[in-house]
């Protein structure tokens, strides 16, 4: 028996689509919660409906309009949500829904997004039916915000919330190579070794500025990220066990007043193998510290090895 506390269900929170439809059962709008977009291209939009007149009309005329309700629609999506297309001629009632025709179906006015969809697929899921629609038309509104429910109420979105990463500044030189190693990317997915030798840590100079920084690879996306980073060591010739990740760091690298990059660091911790005698601070590239070199950057990476 599954395990289900009671009103588990009424804690998602969602959208609330307007569908629309029309056939023999007439004009109708209900009111689905359960409706989003399954794909991108092509852009396809699954809504999952009991047996009433919106799913009658829908298998028989192959068209239904997905209108996400604006925060200020509560009103209609009651009324939508609250009465059978069996039982009231729910867009007929004066000064409710203002409508608009679509290409197949009426539509709502004053929705925060419309699409109207051509029927694809068809399948029962549960005690529901799964439609799935391809958008042949999309439209939103910028000024509109989508209506929320959850728990049973109607709410408006919150706040922004803020990016909760962490505000690290850095030299021009170094900014840039954080900028070259992101390769364009949006957001810099790195993985950083912190290897230690007894009670000492490497570091290695980055490339183009003359500071130290962790090992940093930027592995390929989709591949293991263990992988790369052991894979990164052996390039730079340090023979070393990796115990697992220590932790993640977002962050937001900043340069002048102009320059951000947002930055991820995968943190791993490492054990070296054998040092060489060489490797001992004498390449220049590589050197091995009791005490780390000090800033933010660094010091946050390194924290995570206290726990
Ligand atoms: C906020 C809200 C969300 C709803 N979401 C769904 C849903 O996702 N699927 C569903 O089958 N019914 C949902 N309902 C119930 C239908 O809207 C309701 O049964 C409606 O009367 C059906 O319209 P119709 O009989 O004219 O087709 C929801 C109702 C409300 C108020």
């Amino acid at each position: 028996m599954p395990d289900i506390q009671d009103n588990a269900h009424r804690y998602f929170a969602t959208s609330v689509a307007l569908v629309t439809t029309d056939g023999k059962s007439g004009k109708n709008v209900m009111a689905a919660e359960w409706a989003m977009q399954v794909s991108y291209e092509p852009m396809l939009i699954a809504i999952f409906i009991h047996d009433s007149p919106t799913l009658w009309n829908i298998k028989e005329n192959g068209m239904f309009g997905v209108n996400i309700a604006a925060d200020d629609q509560a009103e209609i999506v009651n009324i939508a949500g609250g009465y059978s297309g069996t039982e009231i001629a729910k867009l007929a009632i004066p000064q409710t829904f203002q409508t608009y025709a679509g290409k197949g179906v009426p539509m709502i006015k004053g929705c925060a997004l419309a699409c109207e969809c051509k029927v694809m697929s068809v399948q029962e899921m549960g005690d529901h039916v799964m439609v799935v629609g391809e958008a042949i038309s999309a439209t939103f509104d910028e000024k509109k915000s989508p209506l929320i429910y959850t728990r049973g109420n109607y709410r408006k979105i919150g706040g922004k919330l803020a990016s909760g990463r962490k505000t690290v500044r850095l030299s021009p030189k170094a900014f840039a190579e954080f900028k070259r190693m992101s390769g364009g990317q949006f957001v810099l997915k790195a993985a950083v070794a912190v290897v230690r030798d007894g009670r000492k840590t490497l570091f290695v100079r980055m490339e183009s500025s003359s500071s130290w920084m962790l090992p940093a690879v930027v592995p390929e996306r989709g591949t293991d990220y263990k992988k790369a980073v052991s894979l990164h060591l052996k390039s730079i010739g340090v023979q070393a066990q990796i115990e697992g990740i220590a932790g993640i760091e977002r962050m937001m690298l900043k340069s002048g007043k102009q320059q951000s990059l947002r930055a991820n660091f995968v943190v791993f911790s490492c054990t070296a193998n054998a040092i060489k005698e060489d490797d001992d601070n004498n390449d220049n590239k590589k050197g091995w510290f009791l005490h780390p070199p000090r800033n933010l950057l660094l010091k946050s990476l390194l924290l995570f090895q206290k726990a």
